[in-house]
């Protein structure tokens, strides 16, 4: 199964910094192999991104998007809009939105629905803060974040799906979680997609680890069985780092 990679932007890069960004990248794409990048900026930048990556292999994401096909949603963008973006990927469920905007699992399971009966491939993020952590709540609370999304989904539709785990408290803070902690983390997502959707789905749905990834550290959780990919942001930002980062973690699955 080949690796994905996700470039997680948050609120960075104006429409010419992404086109510049854009051009840049496509230079290093033979450095890549078969690994699957994604490029996620923010909304303003998706139709400039668009354009820039025609030809490419690179892939489109979005950041979030609305359940709702049209209406009155002040602020927020449906499927079908991203859709005409060329968009491919869309991250929901970032810890950034569940906690700082609110975010409910219900909402983020309408989003996961809404991408998927759209043709959006949904990054669904999941994950604990450090005080769930420090009380031993993580598998609880990955079982909850989880289990809301999978309600409803059959196997072959949530198959197309990619989980990212994300522990909260090392999200942009240079505290990257273990490889140990990703792994367990990884496995027991697994097994919860095993319980829900059976064997087929389990091995299908990719896994990836995001929190303070950097070229220095991918090579470490390249080890891991059940992770194939990674979600980035901060090492993203830079055409340089974000394609040494691709490429140290290519070199680690070579071994
Ligand atoms: P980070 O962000 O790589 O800057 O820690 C990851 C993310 O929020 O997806």
């Amino acid at each position: 199964m080949s690796y994905i990679i996700a470039a997680n932007w948050k609120m960075h890069k104006t429409a010419a910094e992404t086109a510049a960004f854009c051009k840049a990248i496509m230079q290093e794409e033979q450095l890549f192999g078969d690994f699957e990048i994604i490029i996620c900026p923010p909304y303003t930048a998706l139709s400039t991104a668009s354009a820039a990556l025609k030809g490419s292999r690179i892939k489109l994401g979005a950041q979030n998007l609305h359940w709702e096909p049209k209406g009155a949603f002040t602020g927020e963008i449906s499927a079908f809009m991203l859709g005409e973006m060329n968009v491919s990927h869309v991250i929901i469920g970032h810890s950034e939105r569940r906690h700082l905007m609110g975010e409910s699992d219900d909402q983020v399971h309408l989003k996961v629905q809404t991408a998927l009966n759209n043709g959006l491939i949904p990054i669904l993020c999941v994950g604990e803060t450090g005080q769930e952590r420090d009380n031993g709540m993580t598998e609880m609370v990955i079982e909850r974040q989880l289990n809301s999304v999978l309600e409803g989904l059959s196997d072959d539709v949530a198959s197309k799906m990619v989980i990212a785990y994300e522990p909260v408290w090392a999200i942009g803070t240079g505290r990257a979680a273990s490889e140990q902690d990703a792994e367990d983390a990884a496995r027991l997502i697994v097994q919860i997609i095993d319980h829900r959707l059976g064997r087929a789905a389990a091995e299908t749905i990719r896994i990836q680890y995001g929190g303070s990834v950097t070229a220095d550290n991918i090579g470490l959780y390249v080890t891991s069985t059940s992770l194939q990919g990674f979600l980035v942001g901060g090492a993203s930002l830079e055409t340089d780092l974000f394609s040494s980062l691709i490429q140290a973690a290519r070199e680690a699955v070579k071994g």
